[in-house]
């Protein structure tokens, strides 16, 4: 079957979320970061997204703009920057307004020309995600951003994969799910959809129960595999 709709996750898939981190380290009033922002970056990716799995598990839900201060805050003390009210609110408002990779409204643009349907599926909430589209200028060239706000539970719970189907009346073998987040990919595939991994730090795959059809180091091969 055909690849008809093209569906992708939003942090760190299409927005680069160590940006944040990165981008305040360059400023001159944050010199604190020069050496600990990879560190504090990437402890802040890891808490954010074990509360999601935690809270999913625990029917617990909250806001991702929730888990995201959360993970932040437990990141800071990790890296001993807690108690630096501005840096931890530089970092959030840099959180609204990401870069998105380089290839990716070109990415985009193909898709749409192709006649594809293109949209993002993310645990962000729709005011978070508006920012980040917005500022990586990108919100023509999707036809929705869906937010598991509309379901209330996080990924990888099987509801959020519902909306694809749900929202563009297809089946999921014409789905192409695309994450950089080895655990989401793995569940959109156990779901059903053909799904691209794309594997920017040469990361081991996830052992789990499903594996990804497509493993890539970058997104500008996309509209090749949609062709598929
Ligand atoms: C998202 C997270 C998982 O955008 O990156 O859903």
């Amino acid at each position: 079957m055909p690849i008809t709709t093209c569906v992708f996750d939003a942090y760190g898939t299409l927005f680069d979320v160590t940006a944040a981190a990165r981008q305040a380290a360059a400023e001159p009033a944050f010199p604190q970061l020069q050496e600990t922002w990879p560190a504090l970056a990437n402890h802040w990716r890891l808490k954010q997204l074990q509360y999601t799995w935690l809270r999913a598990i625990t029917d617990a839900h909250c806001g991702f703009w929730q888990v995201t201060q959360d993970g932040l805050d437990w990141a800071l003390e990790a890296t001993g920057l807690d108690g630096d009210a501005k840096l931890r609110q530089r970092l959030l408002d840099l959180y609204w307004e990401l870069q998105a990779y380089p290839e990716v409204p070109a990415m985009l643009t193909t898709l749409k020309g192709a006649g594809l349907n293109t949209a993002i599926l993310s645990n962000g909430s729709p005011d978070m995600l508006d920012g980040a589209v917005q500022s990586a200028g990108i919100g023509a060239l999707l036809d929705d951003v869906l937010s598991v706000e509309s379901v209330g539970i996080f990924k990888p719970d099987s509801r959020v994969y519902d909306l694809v189907g749900q929202r563009f009346d297809c089946q999921n073998e014409e789905v192409l799910f695309v994450s950089s987040n080895g655990w989401d990919a793995a569940g959109a595939a156990g779901y059903g959809f053909t799904t691209a991994w794309v594997n920017r730090a040469n990361e081991p795959v996830d052992r789990l129960p499903w594996t990804p059809a497509h493993v890539l180091t970058d997104l500008t091969t996309i509209p090749t595999l949609a062709h598929h």
